[in-house]
């Protein structure tokens, strides 16, 4: 048996009716464009978030962690409401609120992305739970539809504004492919993202600097976004060309041009990346990240010291490209090399971390892996 399933027994006192398992993320590319109806190209990470549910026959929720083992959440279904607080149990009790269910549920939850490390793991905790209450409660919801209601949980219980490219994908992905997202209707096509036959890998790194920048900084960037679109008169930042956005720049102010600059630019990047990995053209994708990154620094301004410091570093060990990921001002950056550079790329990125004084790096990699998917008993 599972050891998730048997932990459940011991707390819950009876065997779970369902396990399901959702997985983190790595954008590849199309960062900060999704609350934008832009087109994203993200891949499941093989990192999931596993949960063990049991409907009671009473309005009881009980929310316990394989990682937290002294913690069990309880709460009664009718005080289910949006609140504030650090709990991480408000991005389990927010999608059971979202999805309305009509019992108590035991959760029993095995959180295995890494925290903190921008590659998602609320999203793989909301997705696993909606996977699994999806099942369990005969809801029939497509998973355009649970990624829309597992946003609407993040947004509007736990309060943080995200768009939807992190829930879409960890519920869409396909093993061996990038998701090309379009943020606008959600459809999607799997892009082959296969690598390792090029001789090529792409390294994550987890910097471990989380800058507190970065719950005001993400709102902030989205609002500017929003600003230049009333501004211009049009219905979104896609509905605009790089040249077009260009030509009027003057109807806006010095800020928030820049913001839309890098949206609408950044919006381009992701087709042509898309592009470039339909030819195996990695020289080109290589430029695309090192372009993404440049414009996430220097326009959006969402990078920090530790992410250039990675993405310079590994661009000195001859990286073919390297750029942050996911909303910035710390968590992870990717570089995309030879097989064989990683090991020097891992060492000088830990040396160049340790003369600047920051927190050692970790360094994972991860081929492109499954979405959510209920675990057959
Ligand atoms: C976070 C958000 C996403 C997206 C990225 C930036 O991960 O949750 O919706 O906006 O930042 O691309």
């Amino acid at each position: 048996m599972l050891e998730i399933a048997k932990r459940f027994h011991d707390l819950f006192g009876a065997a779970p009716e369902v396990l399901a398992a959702a997985p983190g993320r790595v954008n590849l590319i199309g960062e900060h464009i999704d609350y934008s109806d832009g087109f994203v190209l993200p891949f499941a990470i093989s990192d999931t978030t596993v949960v063990a549910l049991a409907k009671r026959p009473d309005d009881l929720i009980r929310i316990a962690s394989m990682q937290k083992s002294s913690d069990i959440v309880e709460m009664h279904l009718q005080d289910l409401a949006p609140h504030k607080g650090e709990s991480w149990a408000r991005y389990a009790l927010g999608v059971l609120w979202v999805l309305g269910v009509d019992s108590g549920v035991d959760l029993l939850i095995d959180g295995r992305v890494p925290l903190g490390a921008g590659l998602s793991s609320s999203a793989a905790l909301e997705c696993s739970i909606a996977t699994a209450v999806n099942h369990a409660f005969n809801l029939g919801l497509s998973l355009p539809e649970l990624a829309r209601a597992t946003q609407k949980a993040e947004n509007d219980y736990v309060g943080v504004p995200c768009g939807i490219m992190d829930q879409s994908v960890s519920l869409m992905a396909q093993p061996g492919s990038a998701l090309l997202l379009d943020c606008r209707d959600l459809s999607s096509e799997n892009i082959p993202f296969l690598i390792a036959p090029q001789g090529l890998e792409l390294l994550i790194i987890d910097t471990q600097a989380h800058h507190k920048l970065v719950d005001g900084g993400y709102a902030e960037r989205r609002a500017s976004c929003e600003k230049a679109v009333a501004e211009l008169g049009i219905s979104s930042l896609r509905d605009i060309s790089v040249a077009q956005y260009a030509a009027r720049q003057s109807e806006l102010d010095p800020v928030t041009y820049i913001r839309g600059f890098h949206a609408v630019t950044e919006m381009k990047r992701v087709l042509d990346a898309v592009e470039a990995l339909k030819s195996n053209n990695f020289t080109r994708l290589g430029e695309l990240l090192n372009q993404s990154h440049r414009s996430l620094r220097d326009d959006y301004t969402v990078s920090c010291p530790e992410l250039n410091l990675a993405v310079d570093t590994a661009l000195e060990q001859g990286a073919l490209g390297a750029r942050m990921v996911g909303g910035g001002f710390g968590g992870s950056a990717i570089a995309l090399m030879r097989t064989e550079q990683v090991k020097r790329c891992e060492s000088a990125i830990t040396k160049a971390f340790s003369e600047a004084n920051f927190k050692a790096p970790r360094f994972f990699t991860s081929l492109p892996s499954a979405g959510a998917h209920v675990i057959p008993s």
